[in-house]
């Protein structure tokens, strides 16, 4: 009978004399930085791109139609212009070896797809599985064929047998070479030509694979007044306590649809002391989504209590100087737990006026028509200018959104 001791030393023999040493992976969290980058080119507004976006969330998922082939004919308005403005991305490695790709960081879809910009690179470990794809975003579309190949995503985190889009058409993606798709794996159900299908997104794959043990994603942003800037960490398998103050609060996903899809949560929104903006209702927290968009009631509800004005050039509300130094608060309520969102988080950096086709002379507001009614059971999109406010975890495994506070909730940097 071996000793243990006899077993341990047996086991350093072993690796002493194996070439390549045994490493065991600890499963801790994987940090992947992403990256902010602006470039407005005049041809539409900023709200009018997350606008457009917004209607696909609404249209999408009623009645258990999805966003693939049977919505693509549905868009009608010009994707074209739609082109640049904000986009919030991350590289991440594709084949062996990798090829490096620049994908929008979207927990609003879960297709993960290349091909816009730099074409597809196959390598020995790519699969073609005989499949198209589809999927229509409002703000644009893809269309291709399905791969499943290796995705690496940080250092040394590959992700096997990752099925992936390559598109062959695309319309609304300049710059960038696709998306990484890390909402709700039931987004991608019907995007492929076998209807029935759903993907499996990078972080149920790295779940599963047991290359992370939380299957969640948790999300940081930090406001900036950089053109171009990489200050945000996704964290897959968990969450990073350096960049957040306090407690992660989660509430459930919400039970309301079409919110229910998405990272869809219930809150309710006052201005002051005591004016109510949003009545409690459902609606979505989206990294591709860059202002905080709320239903007409709400919006003009909001544009009485701030006296703004709307701007036609950045099509956002806009207040003199004096009248932001009489701004107040909005609160933001989710769950059991009230989110003080400030009023400096409540306009767009000053020193960006310019690049959103603003003048230094106004204060822009952040806030926006979701251009819906009220009670359409996707009433509002805190977008990445709330993210910005607040760290965001999506909890798949646990069907549950978190938020925290953090070293820039209450940051006078705009
Ligand atoms: C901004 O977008 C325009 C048009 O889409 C493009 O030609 C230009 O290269 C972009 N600039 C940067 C800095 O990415
Ligand atoms: C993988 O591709 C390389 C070329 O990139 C080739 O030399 C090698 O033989 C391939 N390996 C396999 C297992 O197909
Ligand atoms: C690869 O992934 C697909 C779904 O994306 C799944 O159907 C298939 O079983 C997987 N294959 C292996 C070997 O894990
Ligand atoms: C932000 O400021 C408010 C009011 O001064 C304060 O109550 C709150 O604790 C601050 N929050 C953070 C995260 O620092």
């Amino acid at each position: 009978m071996l000793l243990p001791v006899s077993l341990a030393l047996l086991w350093a023999l072993a690796l002493a004399s194996s070439a390549k040493p045994l490493v065991v992976r600890d499963k801790s969290p994987i940090t992947v930085p992403f990256s902010r980058r602006l470039n407005f080119t005049g041809k539409s507004t900023l709200a009018q791109r997350d606008r457009v976006r917004a209607q696909t969330f609404m249209g999408c998922c009623r009645g258990g139609m999805s966003c693939g082939f049977e919505t693509a004919a549905a868009s009608v308005f010009d994707v074209s212009a739609m082109n640049g403005a904000v986009d919030y991305t991350v590289t991440v490695g594709i084949g062996y070896p990798a090829t490096e790709y620049t994908l929008i960081v979207d927990t609003g879809s879960s297709n993960t797809w290349v091909g816009a910009d730099q074409a597809y690179v196959q390598t020995n470990t790519s699969r073609n599985t005989g499949e198209e794809v589809e999927v229509d975003y409002g703000s644009g579309y893809f269309e291709g064929e399905e791969y499943t190949d290796t995705v690496t995503l940080g250092s040394g985190f590959a992700i096997t047998n990752q099925s992936i889009g390559v598109a062959s058409v695309t319309e609304g993606f300049s710059g960038v070479d696709g998306i990484l798709g890390i909402g709700p794996q039931d987004l991608t159900c019907g995007t492929l030509s076998n209807a029935d299908e759903c993907i499996p997104t990078v972080t149920d794959n790295a779940y599963s694979q047991g290359l992370i043990s939380a299957h969640e994603v948790g999300i940081s942003f930090e406001p900036t007044t950089s053109l171009s800037i990489t200050n945000g960490e996704l964290t897959f398998g968990g969450t990073d306590s350096s960049k957040y103050t306090g407690t992660i609060t989660y509430t459930p996903i919400t039970t309301t649809e079409p919110a229910s899809s998405y990272v869809g949560i219930d809150q309710s929104i006052t201005y002051g002391s005591s004016t109510t903006i949003l009545p409690s209702s459902a609606g979505i927290a989206d990294t591709g989504t860059t202002l905080i968009l709320l239903s007409s009631s709400a919006y003009k509800a909001y544009e009485r209590a701030t006296g703004a004005t709307y701007d036609e050039n950045t099509g956002l509300l806009r207040l003199t100087t004096a009248e932001y130094d009489k701004l107040e608060s909005l609160y933001f309520n989710i769950g059991e737990t009230t989110y003080e969102f400030t009023a400096n988080a409540q306009i767009w950096p000053r020193s960006l006026n310019t690049a959103i086709g603003g003048t230094s002379e106004y204060v822009y507001l952040i806030v926006n028509d979701l251009g819906s009614d009220a009670e359409t059971g996707l009433d509002f999109i805190n977008g990445m200018t709330f993210l910005e406010r607040f760290y965001f975890v999506y909890d798949a495994g646990n069907s549950q959104v978190g938020f925290a506070t953090t070293p820039y909730t209450n940051a006078t940097t705009n």
